[in-house]
């Protein structure tokens, strides 16, 4: 008679099995699996298809998305309201957020080769610089191709090779989010050591805002609507916090923990309920970085405010792959990681996008393929 973990060492010697079927047919077979964005009456709906495998022409690099990751605007994409603004997703494939491995290289590539790890820029064309209007059209996950499928194939433009300490999970995670944040501290806000920052929320680029500015050897201070969430930012190195639900008016709160002279940075994600206290509580010659409406749109920036302190206010757009680079460096240097909530099987998708709907999560939502 077999004993349990004879049967159980079988159990798990099918699931690697079938794990390897799957995992030779994504690599090999001449259809992938792949989500796309279809109309339905009401919004958006994701679809999971069959395509043709897609090739790889001049300086173009396969990858075999090995990880995903939500942002708001992917969940926003699946809302009414982004149909009623006139925008067609129809067919595309979402989720900007991925990385994974490259799997075969088309002619004239240079900057890659067959088993780098990469992840792909939030704008495939924008590599370094301001940004331009064709940089800012090439967004992945809206109309040009997104992440959340099998294998992409993309230009070698717009991918980086990811930190060496970091699993693809915690890749997939950079693109949007982390490099906003980056963004908003560093290439826009000159974080200086010891200086306050205000973080809104435990969100994807809060989050980042929170792991960036503590390894920075900044002061973050963090708001959220869960006590939970506020122990676990202290545990990752918030130096105040405050619950925004249990305080209507957070600002007072969130500048009494200067002792009185204000925050030196805002990542300013919540728009109509958060911009105007947040500039409340900003200090002279603060930061303010104009990033996110997750609560509505934001009203008119009181320029007074500004001019009486002194303070500067700069609106970010994720960011190039300069950035992303730069990005990548600082977090190798300090061997930071990103804050994952959960992470869900390729074919638990739409379960990925229920959370972040509901809003029980903290840091990032991952997907793996
Ligand atoms: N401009 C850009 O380049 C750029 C890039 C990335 C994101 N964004 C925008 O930035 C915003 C945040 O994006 P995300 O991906 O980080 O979102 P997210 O991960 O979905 O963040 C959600 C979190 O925001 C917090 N939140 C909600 N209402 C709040 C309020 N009134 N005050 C403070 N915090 C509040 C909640 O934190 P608690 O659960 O802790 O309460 C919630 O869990 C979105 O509007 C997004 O579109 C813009």
């Amino acid at each position: 008679m077999k004993t349990l973990r004879a049967y159980s060492l079988a159990a798990v010697g099918t699931v690697l099995a079938l794990a390897a079927v799957a995992e030779a047919r994504a690599q090999s077979s001449e259809t992938i699996r792949q989500y796309q964005f279809a109309a339905g009456s009401d919004g958006y709906e994701l679809v999971l298809r069959e395509v043709p495998r897609p090739v790889a022409s001049s300086g173009e690099v396969l990858v075999r998305v090995r990880a995903t990751s939500l942002n708001r605007r992917d969940w926003s994409m699946l809302n009414e309201s982004v149909r009623a603004r006139g925008v067609n997703f129809d067919g595309a494939i979402p989720l900007s957020d991925g990385a994974g491995e490259v799997i075969a290289v088309g002619e004239d590539v240079t900057r890659f080769e067959v088993g780098d790890r990469v992840a792909g820029t939030f704008f495939s064309e924008w590599v370094d610089g301001q940004r331009t209007a064709a940089g800012l059209a090439s967004a992945r996950g809206a109309s040009s191709g997104g992440m959340l499928s099998e294998v992409i194939v993309t230009h070698e433009d717009g991918l980086v090779a990811i930190p060496d300490h970091l699993t693809y999970e915690e890749a997939a995670t950079l693109p949007c989010a982390g490099v906003t944040a980056w963004n908003g501290l560093f290439t826009e806000g000159n974080l200086q050591p010891g200086e306050y920052v205000l973080l809104e929320g435990t969100g994807g680029v809060s989050s980042f805002g929170l792991i960036f500015a503590t390894a920075a050897g900044a002061k973050p201070i963090i708001t959220s609507s869960s006590n939970d969430k506020l122990a676990r930012a202290r545990e990752l190195g918030a130096v105040g916090t405050v619950n925004y639900r249990e305080n209507e008016d957070w600002q007072v709160e969130v500048r009494a923990l200067t002792d009185g002279a204000g925050v030196d940075h805002v990542l300013e994600i919540g728009g109509r309920d958060t911009q105007s206290k947040a500039m409340e509580a900003l200090a002279f010659g603060g930061h303010f970085a104009l990033i996110g409406g997750l609560t509505g749109a934001a009203p008119p920036i009181p320029v007074g405010s500004l001019v009486r302190t002194g303070s500067s206010a700069t609106g970010i757009y994720v960011g190039s792959r300069a950035d992303f680079e730069a990005m990548n460096a600082f977090m190798e240097e300090h061997q930071l990681r990103p804050v994952i909530d959960r992470v869900f099987s390729f074919d638990e998708a739409q379960e990925a996008y229920d959370l972040m709907g509901n809003g029980s999560f903290m840091g990032k939502i991952v997907i793996a393929h």
